[in-house]
């Protein structure tokens, strides 16, 4: 069993669409061996002091998470992003769609930029725009699109955003997974959700939050014919979930669960809902980013856990809580290798070009795009406080 003492390994390339795409840096990056990086981005920093707002998704790593005036998950850092319009600047370390809701969430003058663009998520591209609109299209001639509204994870573009918030539906994180899935379900009698990317998420959160069977969800996969499903199978679906995944918490396994029961006593099994069910269904607590974070701050010293999520926050929280055991629920090491794209070189690049009056790396949802994701974050932001914790 790997636990979190690994020593780094080298970055493979992302498996998103951006990255294949080979988004190059568009300027000179400083060498990732200068001695001096950590203290030109606290230059940097400082020269901007309250013009620049710097957030730092809890996924990062430690070299630029340092740098973050707040961190936090998707959620969290979404809300913050829209509590700063004083800011001009607001440097996003995380990943594209969290930019681009940061985006739709500030104001028209504040410039929101990512550090290196190449960091996409493979999650979120395995939803485009055309295929959803296909699917939407399916379910219109099977009868059904009058009673699904559509719910899309925040690990989504912009575009499927705006398709929620038209098509009367909203966006949810793995904070509020449950609570939107209780607003969805209340908007119209036997209403369907369509829910999108991440099919463990949405089965995770109806079949042990909701109170539905694993027979009450199918699964939309994009890539076969009419999704693959009969017009009966949508009729008589509750949840139909679209068939994307998360790449890094795909990796653990019910298996390794049991692996680890039997080799240290007592373990608490902590993971994130993007695991597959059989996994949530064998861990002890399930919850955000955010709840395994402040689960691990409630835990008694002694107590022992093995964390299934990316492994930069499993070392982070090892790191700060010697006093309980943190094992890496994987036995390899298993990075977000797109969030890992920022890094310090990036960081310091997009930093110093803004104390030089040169915006780099802007992400700028367009107009009409913009509208309608609003109205469907905004409707995610509006959802009574209860989150999905446990
Ligand atoms: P949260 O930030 O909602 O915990 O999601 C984790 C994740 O995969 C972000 O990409
Ligand atoms: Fe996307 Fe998964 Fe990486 Fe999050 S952890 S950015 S969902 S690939």
């Amino acid at each position: 069993m790997t636990t979190v003492d690994l020593p780094l390994l080298p970055l493979g390339r992302g498996t998103d669409l951006n990255s294949e795409r080979g988004v190059e840096c568009p300027g000179d990056l400083p060498s990732a061996s200068d001695p001096d990086l950590v203290a030109r981005a606290l230059a940097a920093k400082e020269a901007l002091g309250d013009r620049v707002f710097v957030l730092g998704h809890h996924y990062q790593r430690d070299e630029v998470i340092q740098f973050a005036d707040v961190t936090g998950d998707s959620f969290k850092l979404a809300r913050d992003a829209a509590g700063r319009p004083d800011a001009e600047y607001i440097v996003f370390c995380g990943v594209h769609f969290m930019a681009e809701s940061a985006d739709i969430l500030t104001s028209p003058d504040q410039q929101v930029i990512l550090p290196d663009l190449a960091a996409g998520c493979s999650m979120a591209d395995m939803a485009r725009l055309t295929q959803v609109e296909m699917a939407w299209a399916a379910m219109t001639e099977a009868g059904v699109a009058e009673s699904v509204v559509p719910v899309t994870y925040m690990n989504s573009s912009a575009d499927i955003k705006a398709f929620c918030g038209r098509n009367g539906g909203v966006v949810c994180t793995s904070s509020n997974a449950e609570v939107a899935l209780e607003w969805a379900f209340a908007q119209k009698p036997d209403a369907k959700v369509l829910f999108l990317p991440d099919q463990h998420l949405g089965r995770n959160t109806a079949v042990l939050k909701m109170g539905l069977t694993l027979d009450d969800c199918v699964v939309w996969d994009p890539h076969r014919p009419n999704g693959g499903l009969t017009p009966e199978e949508l009729r008589d679906a509750t949840m139909i979930l679209w068939k994307g995944h998360c790449s890094v918490h795909g990796r653990f396994t019910a298996e390794v669960v049991d692996e680890l029961r039997a080799t240290i006593p007592d373990v608490q099994i902590l993971v994130h809902p993007e695991c597959a069910h059989e996994v949530v269904l064998k861990a002890d607590l399930v919850g955000s980013t955010e709840f395994i974070i402040t689960t691990i701050e409630a835990a008694p010293a002694g107590s022992s856990w093995a964390i299934g999520t990316e492994l930069n926050l499993v070392k982070r929280l090892a790191a700060a809580h010697p006093d309980k055991r943190i094992t890496f629920l994987d036995k390899t090491v298993c990075y977000c290798s797109t969030m890992n794209r920022i890094d310090l070189p990036h960081f310091v690049w997009a930093m110093e070009s803004l104390v030089a009056g040169q915006v780099v790396n802007r992400i700028e949802v367009d107009p009409e795009t913009e509208k309608w994701a609003l109205v469907a974050l905004e409707r995610m932001l509006a959802l009574p406080g209860k989150t999905h914790k446990d």
